[in-house]
């Protein structure tokens, strides 16, 4: 397979569409970048990178982290996570308040804000200093120093958080959330603010595509089982209201965020991020969405 002559096409087909978005400003130092950006990579799993347009151009990953972060987590709580997050799709909004009530305080899934902030309060339970921890997780899973973050976002999204604390607030209203709430909504927008390129976020991603062993770290990150249940996550839940959309037209495992990314793996062959900052109506990235969907569709592969 052609991977480059594939990712050149994709890009140039995408670019040529004229697909016109809106970039995230309820985090207002979101806004400050340039929205024509754009670019993709992919990365086989023998480490081979496959990249087109701005594709080592840093931005901030926001809810990709979501996955990372999860995944720091999963063995180490094990079933007892699962008790306290959900795993089914929310068919919401990423930010829903309502929802959360009706569930009566345990999160649809671990992706909506909701479940990543019981995800952030038991990853703050467990690591001693889960900014450095989180740094150098990533750093890992992508063989080098590929990863920071972007504390004028970070200062940027804690500023505007009312939603986000209300959600936590409403979590430790149910007994479920341990610790303090703004150190937690510290750590959670740390996270969300860290920034990378596209070939450092698919080489993060490249383990899922690998039966939960990653090659950069030269390590196993994950049980198989675990990985398994990871890419199920993301492919069920990873892009909120608009996942099952992304199943019918990608049909990859993937995660979103607000930032513009897109992560997603094809297992048993590669791992390809794509970024655009200008967003649909559900916070997605519109390029990057048809960038993974030409893809899938050109290369006439998928999971089914
Ligand atoms: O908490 C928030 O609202 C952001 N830090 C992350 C939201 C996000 O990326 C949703 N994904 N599309």
């Amino acid at each position: 397979m052609d991977y480059q002559a594939l990712i050149d096409e994709v890009y140039q087909e995408v670019s040529s569409m004229g697909l016109k978005g809106k970039v995230a400003d309820y985090i207002p130092q979101l806004a400050d970048i340039d929205p024509e950006l754009f670019g993709l990579a992919l990365v086989d799993l023998e480490g081979n990178i496959y990249g087109a347009g701005d594709y080592r151009k840093e931005f901030s990953i926001q809810s990709i982290s979501k996955v990372h972060t999860l995944t720091m987590v999963m063995h180490v709580f094990k079933s007892k996570l699962w008790h306290r997050v959900n795993v089914e799709p929310s068919g919401n909004p990423f930010n829903s308040v309502a929802q959360l009530e009706y569930e009566k305080g345990i999160p649809r899934n671990p992706f909506i804000n909701a479940g990543a902030l019981v995800i952030t309060d038991a990853l703050v339970s467990k690591y001693e200093n889960p900014e450095k921890d989180i740094i150098d997780f990533i750093n890992d899973i992508t063989g080098h120093k590929s990863v920071k973050v972007n504390e004028l976002v970070h200062q940027s999204e804690i500023d505007h958080s009312d939603r986000n604390m209300a959600l936590a607030h409403f979590l430790k209203a149910h007994n479920n959330f341990n610790n303090n709430i703004d150190r937690v909504l510290d750590v959670y927008t740390y996270a969300c603010s860290l920034e990378m390129n596209c070939i450092d976020l698919a080489r993060s991603f490249s383990f899922f595509a690998n039966d939960g062993y990653c090659i950069f770290a030269k390590r196993r990150i994950l049980s198989q089982s675990h990985n398994q249940r990871i890419n199920s996550l993301m492919l069920t839940c990873g892009f909120y209201d608009e996942s099952g959309e992304f199943a019918f037209r990608v049909g990859l495992p993937g995660k979103s965020g607000v930032g513009g990314g897109v992560a997603a793996v094809l297992p048993g062959k590669f791992s390809v991020a794509a970024f655009s900052p200008q967003l649909n109506e559900k916070g997605n990235s519109l390029k990057a969405m048809k960038a993974l969907e030409l893809l899938t569709t050109k290369l006439e592969f998928s999971l089914f």
